[in-house]
C-alpha cells in the first residue's frame, strides 16, 4: 500500500505525492517540466523532514499564480556577463524554477571554468535552499546559495520587521554522495514557515523565537506570526539577514530594504525576490579524490571527539535530513490532516483525483 492512514497522520509515497503536486501546478498553467521542478523541490523538502518548506506550501505558490502575482510561463533570460557569470531575469516565475535553472548554468560553468556565478532578480520565493545545494553536490561541486525574503526580522536594535529570514546555505560533496555536507539555516531562530503553521494549528512555540506585535516575548504561534521574529544569535543573525539583502537584493538588482513582497498574502505585484549563487568544482585546487578523502578524514575525526552530555553521536550538517530522507523514502512521507485537507481542496478545485481519497 502506498498510502497508510493511522489516527491522524497520513503516509504517502514520495513518487505518488510528486506526481499529484506536479498535476496541480500543470493545472495552474505551468509546463510539465516546470511543474516537475516545483513539485520535486517541495517533495524533496518533505523527504528531508523540512516540512515547513514542503507540500504544505503548494497552495501558497498556486495562489500567487492564480492571483496573477507570479507568472506560470516565465520567459527566464540569462545574460552572460563573463563566460562563467550570469545575470538572470526570472520574469516573475516561481523561484524554484529560476533557481534550479540558474544553478544548472553555474554547474556547467564550474565544470568548464572552475567557478560559476549567478545573480538572479525578478524571482519569487525559492523554498528550501538545500534543493539547489544538492544539485551542486551531486555534480561534485561546492556551492553557496543566498536569497533575500519578505520582511520578518528586525535589524539589531530595531523594533520593526525589515529583513527576511533568508537562509545561509552552503553545501559540498562528501565521500557518501547521497549524504553531502549541507548547512542550510534560516537567519531567524526558527524558519518563518514553522511559525505560520504553528499559528494555523493554534500550537504553542518556545519563548525566545519571536515577539508579539507589541514587542512582548510570546509562546503563542498566532501572535508570533503577526509580530516580529527574532534572529538567531542576536546581532549575528541580524547581520547575516542584512548581508543576504545586500548580496541577493541590492547587488542583483532585485527588491531590497524591506520591499520584497510577502509570498503568502501580498498579491499587489511581483515580489521581485533576488538570489545569488556561487558554484566551485571540488577539484579546482586539488584532485577530486583528495578533496573527498580529506572530507572523510575530517568528518571521521569530528565523529570520534568526546561527546557532550546528552549526545549519542555527532552528525555533520545535512546528516539529520539525510537520515530522515532514508526513513521517509522507506516508510512514506507523513502529512498532517490540515495539509491533506488543503491539498484535497486543490484537487477538487482542479478536478484532479486525490491520492488521499484512495
Ligand atoms: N526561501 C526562504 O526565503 C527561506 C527563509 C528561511 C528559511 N528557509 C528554509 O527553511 C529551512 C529550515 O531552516 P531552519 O533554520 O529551520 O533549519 P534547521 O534549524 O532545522 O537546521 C539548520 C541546519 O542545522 C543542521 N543541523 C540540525 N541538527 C543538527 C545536528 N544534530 N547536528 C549537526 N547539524 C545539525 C541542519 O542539517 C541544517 O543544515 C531551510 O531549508 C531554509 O532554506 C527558506
Amino acid at each position: 500500500m502506498s498510502i497508510k492512514k493511522n489516527k491522524k497522520i497520513v503516509k504517502i509515497k514520495a513518487t505518488i505525492l510528486q506526481k499529484f503536486i506536479s498535476q496541480i501546478f500543470q493545472k495552474c498553467n505551468l509546463s510539465k517540466a516546470h511543474a516537475d521542478i516545483v513539485s520535486n523541490g517541495l517533495v524533496n523538502a518533505d523527504l528531508r523532514g523540512v516540512w515547513s518548506h514542503g507540500v504544505v506550501r503548494t497552495s501558497v505558490y498556486c495562489n500567487r499564480i492564480l492571483n496573477k502575482a507570479a507568472k506560470p510561463k516565465p520567459n527566464i533570460k540569462f545574460k552572460t556577463i563573463q563566460k562563467n557569470i550570469f545575470h538572470v531575469n526570472g520574469d516573475n516565475g516561481i523561484g524554484f524554477i529560476t533557481s534550479n535553472l540558474a544553478m544548472q548554468k553555474c554547474i556547467q560553468a564550474a565544470k568548464k571554468f572552475g567557478v560559476g556565478i549567478a545573480g538572479v532578480y525578478n524571482s519569487n520565493h525559492f523554498g528550501m535552499a538545500a534543493n539547489y545545494l544538492e544539485q551542486a553536490t551531486k555534480n561534485n561541486c561546492l556551492a553557496w546559495v543566498f536569497t533575500n525574503a519578505s520582511k520578518a526580522l528586525p535589524p539589531h536594535g530595531a523594533m520593526a520587521a525589515h529583513f527576511g529570514t533568508s537562509p545561509f546555505a552552503f553545501g559540498c560533496p562528501t565521500n557518501n554522495k547521497d549524504n553531502p555536507f549541507i548547512l542550510d539555516m534560516a537567519s531567524s531562530s526558527v524558519a518563518r514557515g514553522k511559525l505560520k503553521f504553528a499559528a494555523q494549528r493554534g500550537d504553542k512555540i518556545p519563548f525566545g523565537l519571536a515577539l508579539d506585535k507589541f514587542g512582548k516575548p510570546t509562546d503563542d504561534g498566532a501572535k508570533a506570526f503577526e509580530g516580529i521574529m527574532l534572529p538567531f544569535g542576536g546581532m549575528k543573525g541580524a547581520g547575516i539577514s542584512w548581508m543576504m539583502d545586500i548580496v541577493a537584493g541590492i547587488f542583483t538588482g532585485a527588491n531590497h530594504s524591506g520591499e520584497v513582497k510577502n509570498a503568502i498574502n501580498d498579491f499587489s505585484g511581483p515580489a521581485n525576490v533576488g538570489h545569488f549563487m556561487i558554484c566551485l568544482k571540488a577539484d579546482l585546487f586539488q584532485n577530486k579524490n583528495n578533496f573527498l578523502k580529506k572530507m572523510k578524514y575530517g568528518i571521521n575525526k569530528v565523529k570520534k571527539l568526546k561527546r557532550a552530555k546528552g549526545f549519542d553521536e555527532i552528525l555533520h550538517p545535512g546528516e539529520p535530513e539525510y537520515r530522515k530522507m532514508l526513513k521517509n523514502k522507506k516508510e512514506g512521507i507523513s502529512l498532517t490532516p490540515d495539509i491533506v485537507k488543503d491539498l484535497n481542496k486543490l484537487s477538487d478545485q482542479f478536478k484532479i483525483k486525490s491520492p488521499f481519497s484512495a
